[in-house]
Formats: structure tokens, sequence, C-alpha cells
């Protein structure tokens, strides 16, 4: 029988090339967007994850066509670039409410499902906040924070049966306003000298999510920017 998979965010970017590598190795995937259908993976679920009861109707409308389901991704967010004076409590709230609380309550929805498969969660962080504090983007840092400690935290609790892990990627895809000086000056931080790939982190997803014996990992796929330190 094939594994099932779910991925939130996965009409576009990121999340559809972790969505169609994962269809392209053996998974049955489940797209999950908001905005933007997944073209070519058949039966996408749409959701706001940003409400409170987006997780749960997701979740819901997941459990309605599956018994199973052997692996969750999460790898829909928002990335607000915000200082300070522009951070009011709706815009930390939006990061939070996103980045990392729909996770936490998409993962509670799906726990039965999970179980009986002896399934694992792989959340998707990011270096920056992650690991390092980045200057600019307080909210959206301490949002994706707060996703590594909710994995080492989940991995805990949902041990034996479910494992937990996160890929933490450094720069793969650039915003689309990012001008060329600002994507070289960045570049010249990552040590490997490139920006990642779709395909780099789609690699480091699933080998998390066949890798029996790790849980509580946070696997940076940066080329190395972590070590490099804050930006
Ligand atoms: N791009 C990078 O280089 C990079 C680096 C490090 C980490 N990451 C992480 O990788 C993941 C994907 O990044 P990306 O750059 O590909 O993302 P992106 O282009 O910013 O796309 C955001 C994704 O989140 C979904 N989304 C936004 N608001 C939502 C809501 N309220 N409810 C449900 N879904 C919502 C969007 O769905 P719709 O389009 O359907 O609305 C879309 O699929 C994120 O977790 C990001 O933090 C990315």
């Amino acid at each position: 029988m094939r594994p099932v998979a779910l991925v939130t965010g996965a009409g576009v970017r990121l999340g559809n090339a972790i969505a169609r590598d994962l269809s392209r190795h053996g998974y049955t995937v489940v797209a999950h967007y908001r905005s933007h259908p997944p073209r070519g993976l058949g039966g996408a679920l749409q959701a706001d994850l940003a409400q409170p009861d987006g997780p749960a109707a997701l979740a819901a409308a997941f459990g309605r066509t599956h018994r199973r389901l052997d692996l969750l991704v999460n790898s829909a967010a928002a990335f607000d670039a915000l200082p300070l004076e522009e951070t009011d409590a709706a815009a930390f709230d939006s990061q939070m409410d996103l980045n990392a609380r729909a996770p936490l309550l998409l993962s509670r929805a799906l726990l039965p499902l999970l179980r009986r498969a002896r399934g694992s969660i792989v959340n998707v962080a990011d270096v920056g906040g992650g690991l390092v504090p980045w200057r600019g983007f307080a909210a959206y840092a301490a949002s994706k924070a707060a996703l590594v400690r909710l994995t080492e935290c989940l991995a805990l609790e949902l041990a034996p049966e479910i494992r937990v892990n996160a890929v933490a990627p450094g720069t793969v895809l650039w915003p689309e306003t990012y001008p060329e000086r600002l994507r070289r000056t960045l570049t010249a931080r990552i040590p490997l000298g490139r920006a990642g790939t779709p395909a780099d982190v789609a690699a480091a997803v699933r080998f998390l999510a066949g890798a029996p014996f790790v849980t509580g990992a946070v696997l940076p796929v940066d080329g190395g920017r972590h070590l490099s330190g804050r930006a």
C-alpha cells in the first residue's frame, strides 16, 4: 500500500516541490492550498490555516477520504519582513497563528490517523529565526523558533508512535521583491556558495520521513548558513 502524505501550502513554490517529490517517490499525496490550487496533484483540499478552526476543518476534510496518514508536512507559512515599529499585535499574531499555531493544531487534529499508521510529521522551519536570530524579522523569527521548539516537544510527547522532525531551509527561493544585488550579498554568506534548490529541501523532508530512528531533529538545509551567525 502506498504511504499517504498531506502537505500544507502545496500549491506553489517550496510546498509544491515537496509534494511533487513525494508523489514521484511513491507517496499518495494530498495537497493543501489556500488560494493557489496545485496543478497536477489531484484531490487538493482548501483551508485557511490562519483561522483558529482552519486546521481542524482541513483534518476533517482529509479524514472524509483517507483512513490513514503516514506523513504530515507543515509547509504553509507567512513571511513578513517587519521592523519593530511596525510589529503591532495583529502583525505578531498573524505570523504566530499560521507559522506556529496551525502546525500544532493540525498535528493535534490528525493524531488518530497518524497513530494508526505510526506516521511522522515534518515541519518546515527556517534557518532564519529557527536557528539564528534575524534583524528586522522579529515576529517571523519568533514564529519559526516556536515551530522548532514545538517540533522538539511533540517529538517527546508523541513518541514512540509518531516521529516529529523539522527541516530548517536557508535561502532557497528568493522573495520576488529581492533585487539582484541583495541576492548576491546574501549568497555570499552561504559557506557552500550557492542558494539551495527546492529539490535540496524536498530530499531532506523525504529523508526525515523515512528515518525510523530519528525524532526531534531539526535539520539545517542551508549550505552551512547557520554556521555564519545572525544577519
Ligand atoms: N523560500 C525559501 O527560500 C524558504 C527559506 C526558508 C524557509 N522557507 C519555508 O518554506 C515554506 C514554504 O516557503 P515558500 O517561500 O515556498 O512559501 P511562499 O511562497 O511564501 O508561500 C506560502 C505558502 O503558504 C500558504 N499560505 C499562506 N497563507 C495561508 C493561510 N492563511 N492558510 C493556509 N495556507 C496559507 C500559501 O498558500 P496559497 O498560495 O495557496 O495561498 C503558500 O502555499 C515556509 O514554511 C517557509 O517559511 C522557505
